[in-house]
């Protein structure tokens, strides 16, 4: 037999079955007081000496915006305004029906099927200290990514937006932490699935890839996720953190969708494909993450039951793990990723459920409706010569 080209999911995932429970199982953090991790970035330091500004117009137009559009966590948020975890959670719930895991809890052979009101109330509280956590982690993750791509961007106007989004994300990191350390009432390490993720972005020696990993998965997947995590809350001081840190994203998943339309023009096929399994794996992973295997087992829940039990779940009652491939289907769409190598990722989202997003916007343009910084800031002059 023919020996195919292309990678097997064994290759791509460590595993034949995308659900196999024993092989996600097995991947936790055992290091979870390690204090710094090294990552090999494996790459070239690139010095262009070509420094035409604006030869990309959108890429300069991105540089300009985000000049005027940088704001102060310490001075725009307000961090005097008393937060209860609890209540939060409360009003997320009724906002939310009965709130996220009353179905599990409800299901046939429940590990949690004893919870009431006041345990389910502490679960929250824990997803939700545990998803800010794992949200600052991923922000650390694209700090050094886009500081790596500053480093391998061969292209003047790309290292000068990247730049600003090491400012950025300086600044993403800086709110979530402060507001795990002074607001809510614990944090949790990485998880090793996010890790594994942000791993192999950083160690790939291609620049595009950091852009496809960081750019389009990690930070399309952010946005989704902080957009109905904003939605959600009522908490004020969470929601404004949420919608500067918004408006952000957009510009940084803009930067992902317009820097690599243009260099995936210049791909052969099997180098597209390539950049099609490293998606899958990216996406794979995350939705791996969002199983949030150390919640359970704080809760001294049977982890491995509740995780083969949300495996089990069809897909499209998973609504909010569905909506964080909101924004990166459309933008894998756009840059043609979708249909490459005969439909190979089509395929491939179809399986894992979240084909169904990819008509939606995508964030090429859509940055510019996210911009809330300038919103304030043009309402508050409009406010002070009235
Ligand atoms: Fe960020
Ligand atoms: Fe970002």
């Amino acid at each position: 037999m023919a020996q195919s080209p292309f990678a097997t999911d064994e290759q791509i995932l460590g595993r034949t079955d995308v659900n196999d429970l024993e092989a996600i199982m097995a991947v936790v953090n055992t290091d979870a007081d390690e204090l710094v991790h090294a990552v090999k970035d494996n790459t070239d330091a690139i010095f262009t000496w070509d420094y035409e500004k604006g030869q990309r117009p959108a890429l300069n137009k991105l540089y300009e915006k985000a000049k005027t559009a940088q704001w102060n966590a310490e001075t725009d948020l307000d961090w005097s305004i008393p937060v209860d975890p609890e209540q939060i959670l409360s009003s997320e719930m009724q906002l939310n029906g009965a709130g996220q895991f009353q179905a599990l809890a409800e299901a046939e052979g429940s590990p949690f099927a004893s919870f009431g009101e006041k345990e389910l109330i502490e679960l929250g509280v824990e997803s939700m200290n545990w998803r800010l956590s794992q949200f600052m982690h991923g922000e650390q993750g694209a700090l050094l990514c886009t500081a790596k791509i500053v480093e391998t961007v061969p292209w003047i106007d790309a290292k000068y937006y990247a730049s600003t989004q090491v400012m950025d994300e300086a600044r993403h990191v800086e709110v979530f932490a402060r507001y795990l350390d002074e607001k809510l009432t614990g944090s949790y390490p990485i998880n090793a699935h996010l890790r594994m993720l942000l791993d192999d972005i950083i160690a790939d020696s291609r620049w595009d890839m950091t852009y496809l990993g960081m750019q389009i998965m990690v930070e399309g997947l952010a946005l989704a996720a902080f957009g109905f995590m904003h939605m959600m809350t009522d908490e004020p001081l969470l929601k404004q953190l949420l919608r500067y840190v918004m408006s952000d994203e957009a510009r940084h998943v803009a930067f992902g969708v317009i820097s690599l339309k243009e260099h995936y023009a210049g791909l052969s096929d099997a180098e597209l494909r390539e950049r099609q399994e490293f998606a899958f794996e990216a996406a794979v992973r995350m939705r791996d993450r969002f199983l949030q295997q150390e919640v359970w087992e704080r809760m001294g829940i049977d982890t491995k039951k509740v995780v083969k039990m949300l495996l089990e779940v069809p897909a499209e009652q998973m609504v909010f793990q569905q909506m964080l491939f909101s924004k990166i289907v459309p933008n894998c769409k756009k840059l043609g990723l979708l249909d490459a190598s005969g439909g190979w990722l089509r395929k491939r989202f179809e399986e894992i459920g979240v084909i169904q997003f990819e008509d939606w916007a995508d964030t090429g343009e859509e940055y510019l409706q996210f911009d809330a910084v300038s919103q304030d800031r043009a309402a508050a002059s409009a406010a002070a010569t009235a």
